[in-house]
This record gives C-alpha cells, structure tokens and sequence, in this order.
C-alpha cells in the first residue's frame, strides 16, 4: 500500500477536499455534565468529540462510519458549567477503508469577553462500513492549505506509529505464547 500527500490509499473514487467535510458542534455546558469538582466531566467532552468526528466521517466518506480508534485526547484547561464549548473537526488524512479525523476543543467563558481559549484535542481513526458492517473504500482526501498538509503529514506519522505498535504487541504476544507462558 503506498500512502502519500497527493493520492494517499488510491481506491478509485474522486477525491474530496478537507474544507468539504469541516465541521463544528456547539454546546453549552450545563449542571449535568459536571464531575465531582464542579468542573466538566471529561466523558461529556469525549461524547462531543466522537459525535463531530462521526458527522465528518460520514460527511467524507458519503456513509456510515464507525469509531475504530481514539487516541492523544488531550485536556489542556477545565471547562466550566455555562461554557460555550465549539468541537472543531476535520478529515486529516485517509487510507483504504480508514479516515483519521483531527478534533480540537475550544471553550468560550461564559463569565468573560474574551476570545475562545483551547482546552482539548484528539486524533480518531473512523472505517467507513457498509450496511453489513464491512470495511469500504473512502475518497482520498485532498488537504488544499499548508495546514492542511502539515497535519496531513502528521497524520501519517501517527498512522505508521499506530500499525507498529500494533505489530510489535502481536509479535510479544505470539512469542510469549511460544515460550508457554500463560497469563490468564
Ligand atoms: C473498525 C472495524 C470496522 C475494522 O474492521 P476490520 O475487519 O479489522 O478491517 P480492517 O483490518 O480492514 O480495518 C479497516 C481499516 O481500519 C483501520 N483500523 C482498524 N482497526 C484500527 C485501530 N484500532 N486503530 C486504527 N485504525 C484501525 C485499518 O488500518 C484499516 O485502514 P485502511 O483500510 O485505511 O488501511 C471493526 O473492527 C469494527 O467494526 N469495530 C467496531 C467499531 C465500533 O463499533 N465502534 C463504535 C464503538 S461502540
């Protein structure tokens, strides 16, 4: 499989630019979403960031789209009861079936006057599945700006970390079954 910035995974479909599939979700934070400090609990942000990255997936890929992966959420700030918290995602990369959507988190002050502040970000990794669930191809995606391609770029990187790491825990596995190890 050869992947790179002008034609990543190539199934045969037209490629669809990062700007046509960029989405938004806004919320404001209520009493209900808060931990025990008072202050918003983790999982309801996580819920937000999943549900925009599944609305660019799906957007992208012109279907349904499952969640496979999540990983690097990052909480830089607390967020706040009455907080008007935006989820921006976008489609940063695709392989095959697999689309890695970038999400970032950004919180305006209910309190203040003052520019949107970051307080989170995450890397999902969607398949595009068909009505029996099975992986399918996607368009390739087509960064247009030098953002774009930068986090193209990252994303790759990511990607190729991801699949050896993957690797590398199969193969201790099978070694350690070799040696009759058990740890059940
Ligand atoms: C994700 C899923 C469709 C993958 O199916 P599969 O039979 O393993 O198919 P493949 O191995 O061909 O994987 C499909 C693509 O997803 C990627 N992928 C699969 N598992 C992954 C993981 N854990 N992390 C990152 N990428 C993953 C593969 O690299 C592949 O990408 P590519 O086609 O672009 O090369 C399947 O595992 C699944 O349905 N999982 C449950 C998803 C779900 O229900 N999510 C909601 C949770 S409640």
């Amino acid at each position: 499989m050869s992947e790179n910035v002008a034609g990543a995974a190539g199934p045969d479909l037209p490629g669809k630019s990062v700007a046509a599939s960029r989405t938004t979700l806004s919320h404001i934070m209520t009493a209900t979403d808060t931990n025990l400090l008072g202050t918003v609990h983790g999982g309801v942000i996580m819920k937000l960031v999943d549900d925009v990255a599944g609305a660019v997936a799906g957007r992208h890929s012109g279907g349904p789209a499952v969640t496979a992966s999540m990983d690097e959420m990052a909480f830089l700030e607390p967020v706040r009861v009455g907080d008007l918290v935006h989820v921006q995602a976008q489609c940063n990369w695709t392989g095959r079936s697999s689309m890695e959507i970038g999400v970032r988190v950004m919180a305006e002050r209910w309190n203040e006057s003052a520019p949107p502040v970051q307080v989170g970000s995450a890397y999902l990794v969607f398949a595009a599945v068909d009505e029996e669930g099975r992986p399918r191809p996607v368009p390739p995606v087509i960064p247009e700006t030098e953002r774009d391609r930068r986090r193209y770029q990252e994303a790759q990187i990511r990607r190729t970390h991801r699949l050896a790491r993957r690797r590398a825990i199969m193969e201790l596995r099978k070694n350690r079954a070799a040696e009759g190890l058990d740890d059940e």
